[in-house]
């Protein structure tokens, strides 16, 4: 792990860390693993997590034995129908679903000169960044368009410092999934994980909630 003075910059995740919009995320695949007759889990729930959409909808097929079951055309249109409950989902946000703790850490970082970028895996982050009103601090976003492969491959996080100018270990990553972890860890930045303590056990630093994400306690978890 890098030292504390080390961090210039700060890479951030959007579902489940800046907003809890992992829960439309799980209503939505949910509603359509039902329709497909895939049982759902915690684990599977779990494991959709941080991935992107296509590989959202392989994970689901694969876990009800499904993964031959549909064309490719076929497939798009279930990721589509995904998508279009979900998005209904996130026309209705407001500043309001900014987790607790978020704005303040977030003007802390501005204030002391951190540069922040975005490294989500949602096509959907720009759009969810606005109904946040959050645009503004995140002039730098990854477009995940532009990836080849999706976490916990490293490259997003790669992406995410080269956008702030820094060298991997200049940069802290903040995930709440373990694909997430995964790959921050894999790209050479210092993971901070948001959530459970069994699902981040590889995060160098971790918080139960947003509230305790501060960087006074990341300076001293780093110590
Ligand atoms: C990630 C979420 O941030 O984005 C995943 O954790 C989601 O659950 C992925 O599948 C892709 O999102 P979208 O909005 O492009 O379907
Ligand atoms: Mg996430």
């Amino acid at each position: 792990m890098a030292s504390f003075k080390q961090i210039k910059g700060f890479v951030f995740d959007l579902d489940g860390v800046i907003t809890d919009t992992s829960l439309y995320h799980t209503k939505a695949w949910r509603q359509l693993a039902d329709k497909l007759g895939v049982a759902w889990s915690k684990d599977l729930e779990e494991g959709l997590k941080g991935i992107s959409r296509m590989d959202s909808l392989e994970l689901i097929l694969k876990t009800g034995g499904k993964e031959n079951d549909y064309s490719h055309d076929e497939k798009v249109a279930l990721a589509t129908e995904k998508n279009t409950n979900y998005v209904n989902e996130i026309k209705k946000m407001t500043p309001d679903n900014i987790l607790p703790g978020i704005k303040d850490f977030l003007d802390d970082l501005r204030n002391k000169g951190y540069l922040i970028s975005l490294a989500s895996a949602s096509k959907n982050g720009p759009t969810v960044l606005k109904q946040l009103e959050l645009v503004d601090y995140f002039p730098k976003v990854v477009d995940p368009a532009t990836l080849s492969k999706g976490k916990p491959d490293p490259e997003i996080y790669l992406k995410g410092a080269e956008l702030l100018g820094l060298a991997p270990e200049a940069c802290i990553g903040v995930e709440d999934a373990a694909s997430g972890i995964q790959a921050i860890n894999a790209a050479g930045e210092t993971s901070v994980g948001v959530g459970d303590a069994k699902t981040l056990s590889a995060a160098d630093v971790r918080f139960d909630d947003t509230t305790q994400m501060t960087l006074a306690n990341i300076e001293k978890a780093m110590a």
